[in-house]
Parts: structure tokens; sequence; C-alpha cells
């Protein structure tokens, strides 16, 4: 891979209160088990910097990594898991929107949707949501290794125009084989200046 990242620590895994860090921030949404944490470790080219797993909502609280000297990426929880009490959901919002509204350093959220799924409400709702509040957004539809090629573009098509969005403001990636890292990174990069 071009990019290294430089050294990673995990800052920590907070419920509630962050830590206030002068680094700025990217952090990545989605439902749960659509493969944010995946994502992660496949842009920091690190196995198991942020916890991968079969069992969708594991993520539960705002997980900090501080990534060379310049840059902190958070893991979010993931939303939209059925099973999980409304009681518990209402909570996660209210930590997620504390967190989209009130953090200075924010530059980006990446939001990770699925490639196999059409546009979905719940991914809808949280776009709509970041850029009502002018919070700079990137969509990127994950596992795209499962969609078979002469599907693809056609697929892609559908989320974007699902999502309202412009061809460069999807891109395809996977966890699996590494396709969009760059593209991830440049994204990223631009954010940052
Ligand atoms: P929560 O923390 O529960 O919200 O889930 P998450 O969004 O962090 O998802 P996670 O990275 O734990 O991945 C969920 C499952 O999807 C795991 O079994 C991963 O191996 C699988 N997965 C994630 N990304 C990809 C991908 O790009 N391609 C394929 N084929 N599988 C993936
Ligand atoms: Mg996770």
């Amino acid at each position: 891979m071009r990019r290294s990242v430089g050294d990673i620590d995990f800052i920590g895994s907070f419920p509630g209160e962050l830590p206030e860090l002068e680094r700025p921030e990217v952090a990545f949404a989605g439902r749960s088990n659509v493969g944010k944490s995946s994502m992660l470790n496949r842009l920091l080219n690190r196995k198991k910097v942020a916890r991968v797993s079969s069992t969708p909502g594991r993520t539960t609280t705002i997980n900090l990594f501080r990534v060379g000297e310049t840059l902190t990426v958070v893991d979010l929880p993931g939303y939209g898991f059925a099973k999980v009490p409304n009681e518990i959901k209402r909570t996660w919002k209210g930590m997620m929107e504390n967190y989209f509204e009130n953090r200075e350093q924010l530059k980006l959220v990446v939001v990770l949707v699925d490639a196999r799924r059409d546009a979905l409400k719940v991914d809808a709702e949280l776009i709509d949501y970041l850029i009502t509040n002018e919070i700079p957004t990137l969509v990127v539809a994950t596992k795209v290794d499962k969609l078979k090629r002469s599907k693809r573009g056609a697929q892609l098509k559908k989320i974007r125009e699902g999502h309202g969005l412009d061809f460069e403001q999807l891109i395809a990636f996977s966890s699996l084989n590494g396709e969009g890292r760059e593209e991830v990174w440049d994204a990223i990069e631009g954010t940052l200046g």
C-alpha cells in the first residue's frame, strides 16, 4: 500500500463525554454490521485496531484512535439495529447527535452504506441530518466485493440517486480487497486541507 499512516494508538472507548483533543477528527458512521470497524482496519492497514464482529451492535461506545500526529479517527456505534431496546436506541441517538453537533474538531463524517442494498431510509435520515447541520459528509458504499460485476454499475447508480448524490460523492469500497482505499484517503485529506 502506498500510504502509511504512522503510529496508531487506541485512545479509548467512551459511552459519554469525550476527552478534549486538538487534532482534527474524522468519524465513521453507519448501520450496525455495515462494516465500519472493518473499513477502519483496512484504511489504517491494521488487522485489529477496531473490533470486527459478526454480532450486529457490537460497537456501543464512541471509540477514538490517534493516527500519526495529525488525525483522530472515530468509530461510532452502529444504528438501525432492530433488536436493541428503544431506550438504548434513544441513548445512542442522543450520544451521536451530541457528538455531531458539539465536536468542534470534527472535519468529516464518513457514512457507510451497504453496496448490496438500495438507499435505506435510516441512512438517508443520517445523511440529510448531517447536510442540514452543515457537517462535511462522504458516503461510501462498502462490501462492494459482494456485488456481481455485471450489476455493480446499476446498483451504485441506484444508491447515488436514492441519496441524491453526484457521481463523485459515492465511493465504492471493499474492506476485503482494499478497493477504494486510496480514494477515501484522498477525500479525507481533501477535507483536512
Ligand atoms: P457494529 O460495530 O456492530 O456497528 O458493526 P460494524 O459496522 O463495525 O461492522 P464490522 O466491521 O464489525 O463488520 C461486520 C461484518 O461484515 C463482519 O463479518 C465483517 O467481516 C463483514 N465485512 C465488513 N466489511 C466487509 C467488506 O468490505 N466485504 C465483505 N465481504 N465483508 C465485510
Ligand atoms: Mg464496529
